[in-house]
């Protein structure tokens, strides 16, 4: 028989076994058989096959024909730029994922190191893809299989990455680390429910602890917002993918955890699959800080609360070493700082701009407490409370404007 009449017989097994690409599948898997590649069997298609070589092709064959996806069979699967080994304790890369890496390298300079951390990582794609392509940026891939780590490890190894990624077994629960500046992941989404009704390749073979997103689908990407938000820093990027239809409740969860959405990026099936955020200090951090440190510097009210207001306010008002030197010093010029900034954040915030209008923010917030620092006026502490309180609610008006956009 030769290997014309052998990829024949595949085709027509594979065909009756509603296989999609019975043709290319055939042929790829003869190669893997014969070590050698699609083109140079394809060259020798008269050539005559060894009962050994029929004996190995149709155990293939057979174990495809029940719908052991190709790229196990294979072990391995073209993804980006590099052909990743895979194993059936990590997914698939998909080309959906893609999206995700794109995006990676669009927010990383070339020349800058990038601490990046990749939240179950499986076989390594996605974070292996960035730095192969960002060579200064250094990265941490979690997971919470063992066989997926020790599989990324072996890709890193064959990509020479070993010097600039670890790969780490750990639930995201217990991960605790350094702040990162771009957080990528690719949690499990598909609801409880939906998993039976996986196509059978799917749903038989690959690992369900990579697919299994909790009874609504939202469990992990929510552990990996809450997560991601403790562990990025400020202004730090985090790029997840995420299902069909789960735009909307991610995005209010990115919100509720101090991230701004930056864009929403759609598959080739025009789905929308990947939201990129950052990380902000949020306005709740301003007033509450605000008023802490208002309540830590007012010792009449904080005294009065545990009954020891008489002894200690005297201790206050009469001890000279707790007066001001320079009593009105600098009112003004706080005055005037917190202001302008609370104005330039105004205005970077119409211009869209929230990153800056953040930042003005927390000069505000410096400014005033010196002032409270300096002579608790009082005066400036309600103008500036008054300003926080405008200011919030015309950057939710902002926020729902934006958000309105995406
Ligand atoms: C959808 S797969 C993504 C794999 C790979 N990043 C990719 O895109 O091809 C999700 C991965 O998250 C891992 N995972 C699930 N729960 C986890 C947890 N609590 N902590 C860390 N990793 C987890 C799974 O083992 C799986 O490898």
């Amino acid at each position: 028989m030769n290997y014309q009449t052998l990829l024949n017989n595949a085709v027509n097994k594979l065909k009756s076994n509603s296989i999609i690409n019975p043709g290319l599948d055939s042929e790829l898997l003869l190669s893997k058989v014969l070590h050698t590649t699609r083109e140079k069997l394809l060259l020798n298609l008269a050539k005559k096959t060894t009962s050994q070589e029929k004996k190995k092709f149709d155990l293939v064959i057979e174990k495809r024909s029940r719908k052991k996806p190709l790229a196990y069979i294979l072990g391995n699967k073209e993804f980006w730029k590099t052909n990743f080994v895979v194993n059936d304790s990590v997914l698939i890369p998909r080309p959906d994922t893609e999206i995700l890496v794109e995006e990676a390298l669009n927010h990383i300079k070339v020349d800058r190191q990038y601490q990046i951390l990749d939240i179950g990582t499986g076989s390594g794609c996605i974070l292996i893809s960035v730095l192969k392509d960002r060579k200064k940026s250094k990265g941490i891939g979690i997971d919470i299989s063992k066989n997926a780590i020790h599989n990324a490890k072996t890709n890193a190894k064959i990509q020479q990455l070993e010097n600039r990624i670890k790969f780490i077994h750990s639930d995201i629960d217990k991960f605790y680390s350094n702040k990162y500046d771009l957080i990528l992941s690719n949690p499990p989404y598909i609801s409880k429910l939906n998993l039976r009704f996986l196509s059978e390749d799917i749903r038989n073979y690959e690992p369900v602890l990579a697919l299994d997103g909790g009874y609504d689908g939202y469990s992990k990407i929510i552990n990996v917002i809450e997560k991601s938000s403790k562990l990025i820093k400020i202004k730090g990027k985090l790029i997840l993918e995420i299902g069909f239809g789960q735009l909307n409740k991610s995005m209010k969860v990115l919100r509720q955890n101090g991230f701004y959405i930056n864009k929403v990026s759609k598959d080739l099936a025009g789905i929308n699959r990947c939201i990129i955020s950052t990380k902000i200090w949020i306005m709740r951090n301003y007033k509450n800080n605000h008023r802490r440190s208002r309540f830590r510097h007012n010792g009449d009210r904080n005294f009065r609360r545990n009954g020891s207001h008489h002894k200690l306010n005297s201790d206050f008002s009469n001890g000279s070493d707790f007066k001001r030197k320079n009593p009105g010093k600098n009112n003004q010029n706080a005055s005037k700082l917190i202001e302008k900034y609370t104005e330039l954040a105004r205005e970077a915030l119409s211009n869209g701009d929230k990153i800056l209008s953040e930042n003005y923010l927390q000069h505000a917030d410096h400014f005033s407490r010196i002032s409270e620092q300096q002579n608790g006026n009082k005066i400036i502490e309600k103008n500036t409370d008054k300003k926080v309180e405008d200011f919030s609610k015309s950057e939710s008006s902002t926020e729902k404007d934006l958000s309105n956009l995406v």
